[in-house]
């Protein structure tokens, strides 16, 4: 693949957030580490498929169509370990078994390595609660619903697995090749990063929509421009220089070095992508006391590619919309790092929307706490034993 080099970078504490970098060849040929000129790098077929094998891609997935999901496997790269971690419904129909049987099928004809485990599996919560992961359970003592749920869990197994490197897929997308050129660009950007602890968004070249005249290559989606408004507020806010840097706040589709998210605090549900980079400001900023002390000595890099292939995917109508704008702007309004100033910006604008009523507050985000310290071995252990819906075909 053929990338920009960083071409401007925010640079906040030990954190180095990259501008967009566009993609000029989706497939550059095997000329490894040939800088193609002083700003575009070339990043060859062999040190991808490296980084392809050390990195394990998982799809969340709650009651999608099946069709969508065997082409989202048929993307992925056959040397990444794939793993989904499904919320669908057991009930009427079984659809998680559906998913399962549509794995194994795949599977067998192109020999590959998968997971596939259910997010509400009783062996799940049992092995998460026997290694005191218990910020990513419900009242009800079991795993919440939610996407972020779905991601962490799939995290978990990732480093069980010993991969070095975990990426999102979403279920629901319509075009097979633009998930594998997702999964280049987490691998380029992994390739080019400088520091272990890295994460790689992506920035959809359009977000095509249909309407009465045919397709709109629209390029934002109603929720992002609002979240990276307010993202980039907050980062203008310390630097005191305005910035628009920030431009894939609620990229569903990221990466991550295992040894970056395991240090991170996760926010619930459709919160999380915004979160990630509110939480990354929080421990890596400089403005609050941390332990990670290799991190802030190594810094963490977050990169923003732009892809070539435009975003088709499922359209869920605009219900959990409010839930996701709510989401990403209380992320900046309950950050402890958010500036009084800031904060009363938020408030007036959703009172202005009429999301918020007079007197009503932005409601706190339930937080799932970081995983660096769970004993891994352990929770594979119980997970063997106890999970019924676990499947780990090689
Ligand atoms: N495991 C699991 N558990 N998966 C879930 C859950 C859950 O509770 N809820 C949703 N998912 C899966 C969906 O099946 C899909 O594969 C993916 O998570 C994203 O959910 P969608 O319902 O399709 O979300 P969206 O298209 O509105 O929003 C997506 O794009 C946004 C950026 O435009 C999400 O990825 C957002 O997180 C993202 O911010």
């Amino acid at each position: 693949m053929k990338l920009d080099l960083p071409r401007y970078t925010e640079r906040f504490g030990a954190i180095s957030l990259h501008g967009v970098q566009r993609v000029y060849e989706l497939d550059s040929g095997f000329n490894n580490g040939r800088t193609a000129s002083e700003t575009v790098q070339s990043i060859g077929n062999d040190e991808i498929s490296e980084i392809e094998k050390k990195m394990a891609i998982v799809i969340p997935i709650k009651g999608e169509r099946l069709k969508l999901l065997e082409g989202v496997l048929s993307g992925i790269p056959h040397d990444c370990l794939t793993i989904i971690v499904s919320n669908s419904p057991r009930q009427p129909v079984d659809r998680y078994k559906l998913e399962k049987e549509a794995l194994e099928q795949f599977n067998r004809f192109v020999g590959k390595n998968a997971i596939i485990l259910h997010q509400k599996d009783l062996g799940l919560s049992e092995a998460l609660k026997q290694v005191g992961h218990t910020t990513i359970f419900g009242p009800d003592d079991i795993v919440r619903n939610g996407k972020a749920e779905g991601m962490i869990t799939g995290m978990l197994l990732a480093k069980m697995a010993g991969k070095d490197y975990v990426g999102f897929i979403d279920a629901d997308n319509y075009v097979p090749g633009a998930v594998n050129e997702y999964v280049k660009i987490f691998t380029s950007g992994i390739a080019m990063s400088k520091s272990p602890y890295t994460m790689v968004r992506i920035s959809w070249i359009y977000k095509p929509k249909v309407s009465e005249s045919g397709l709109y290559f629209s390029k934002w989606g109603r929720v992002s421009e609002i979240t990276n408004q307010y993202l980039n507020s907050l980062v203008s806010y310390y630097t005191g220089f305005e910035t628009e840097v920030m431009r894939t706040g609620n990229s569903g589709e990221h990466c991550m070095s295992i040894k970056l998210a395991e240090l991170l605090t996760y926010s619930s549900g459709f919160s999380v992508e915004p979160y990630e980079i509110v939480n990354i400001l929080e421990e890596f900023g400089g403005i609050l006391p941390t332990e990670n002390f290799d991190a802030m000595d190594k810094g963490v890099e977050v990169m923003q590619v732009e892809t070539r292939n435009p975003h088709f995917h499922e359209e869920k109508g605009d219900d959990h919309l409010k839930e996701m704008f709510n989401g990403s702007l209380s992320c900046v309004y309950n950050s402890k790092i958010c500036p009084p100033k800031l904060r009363e910006k938020i408030i007036e604008d959703l009172r202005g929307r009429g999301i918020l009523d007079e007197g009503q507050d932005l409601f706190p985000l339930k937080k799932i706490s970081p995983f660096k310290d769970i004993d891994i071995h352990q929770f594979a252990k119980i997970l063997h034993e106890k999970a019924t819906s676990f499947v780990h075909s090689v």
